[in-house]
């Protein structure tokens, strides 16, 4: 028996987003379906309906989300209904190289639910990054269900679905970020934020934040940096050297996603130190660099796929923070909305003062 819910679909490239009526399957096996609570608007989900991701429309949107598991399909285990959850766009496979390897954080299969959502005329849709929780319910592989602390609030829970893992990750699993280091962060959107967030609870005694924009600076300091760069003033690479004694950072973490800012965090580290791109450049972009400066500065320059998590090991371990008062989600939450507002939220999203709107079902 199928059900039907509601849910924000983009239709065409460009168009704004519209409430439709899904269907959604029961699980079969290895799949869950979750009552979404809350799930949070990420630049993503615009992405998906610019057609910036790929062309497979109509696309169910919606992946930064928290719920609670209503029913499971054959052979699931790890879960049951009532479980309250946070979604992942990466369900491991167990069994591919990298699992084998004992690095089941960088997966080289992970899987979706292999049934489709549908609209009521039988329309297939793509859920964005395999999740579609913008939504009152909706369909995943088992594996993207990770069970926390229900006493968390469901709008923070979920944003460590993907933009605050990806940041937080990126100072503490990709970056290795440890007790005294010096950090800069280029880019403080909830990505660079969260990296900010990430390098403060692993224990850097520097945490330097560039940005543009200077109400960016005052959030990041908020959210713990220590020193503040507005690179639209000043040469970034010359600021946080002087900050750094004149040496350069010992990680700096790139949370743009562009050629120019990347430079900039290749320079601004100290020999030996450590890059960390987590943000997301486009087909088009080019970097140059001489090589002698790859080899003579030494040291790491290294992706961070969401955050090098996994879910099982870091949402709950992050959940607990956060209900220790140790891990400020709910700062992240710069307002909720209804599953209606959802084009309201892209709109706000360039005005620069939101960091996350989430929406609360
Ligand atoms: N690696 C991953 O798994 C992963 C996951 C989620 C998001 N991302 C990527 O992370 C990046 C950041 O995402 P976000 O949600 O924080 O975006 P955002 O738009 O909220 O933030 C970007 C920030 O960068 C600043 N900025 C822009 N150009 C700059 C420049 N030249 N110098 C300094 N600062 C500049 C902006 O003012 C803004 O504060 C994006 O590229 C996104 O696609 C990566
Ligand atoms: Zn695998
Ligand atoms: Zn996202």
């Amino acid at each position: 028996m199928s059900q039907h819910v509601q849910g924000v679909v983009a239709h065409s490239k460009g168009a704004p987003v519209a409430i439709e009526t899904i269907v959604i399957p029961d699980p079969g096996p290895g799949e869950a379906v979750v009552k979404i609570q809350a799930c949070g608007v990420c630049h993503t989900d615009l992405h998906y309906r610019q057609g910036g991701i790929n062309d497979d429309f109509p696309f169910l949107l919606g992946h930064e989300a928290a719920g609670v598991v209503e029913s499971v399909g054959e052979g699931v285990t790890d879960v049951v209904p009532g479980d309250f959850v946070i979604l992942n766009w990466r369900a491991v496979c167990g069994q591919c190289r990298a699992c084998l390897r004992g690095r089941p954080w960088y997966c080289f299969n992970t899987h979706n639910a292999k049934q489709k959502m549908t609209l009521e005329d039988g329309t297939e849709l793509s859920p964005a990054l395999g999740i579609g929780a913008f939504a009152e319910k909706t369909l995943v592989a088992a594996g993207q269900c990770t069970k926390v602390d229900r006493s968390a609030s469901a709008a923070a829970a979920g944003l460590l679905g993907c933009g605050v893992m990806a940041g937080i990750g990126a100072a503490i699993n990709t970056g290795n970020v440890g007790r005294g280091d010096s950090v800069a962060v280029i880019g403080c959107g909830g990505v660079g934020d969260a990296a900010i967030v990430g390098s403060n609870l692993a224990g850097a005694s520097k945490i330097i934040a560039v940005d543009l924009d200077d109400r960016k600076l005052e959030t990041a300091r908020k959210l713990g940096a220590t020193h503040t760069v507005n690179s639209k003033e000043s040469d970034p690479v010359e600021g946080i050297r002087e900050l750094t004694g004149g040496h350069g950072a010992d990680v700096v973490i790139e949370a743009v996603g562009r050629p120019e800012t990347y430079k900039q965090a290749f320079y601004a580290r100290d020999l030996a130190g450590t890059v960390v791109l987590v943000g997301v450049p486009t087909p088009e972009m080019k970097l140059e660099l001489p090589l002698l400066d790859v080899f003579g500065r030494g040291g790491s320059l290294k992706s961070s796929w969401y955050g090098d998590c996994l879910p099982s090991r870091d949402f709950p371990m992050l959940i607990d923070l956060y209900l220790q008062g140790r891990l400020n989600l709910d700062a992240f939450v710069t307002e909720t909305i209804a599953l209606d507002e959802v084009e309201k939220a892209f709109e706000r999203m360039h005005g620069g003062d939101v960091l996350r709107s989430v929406v609360v079902l």
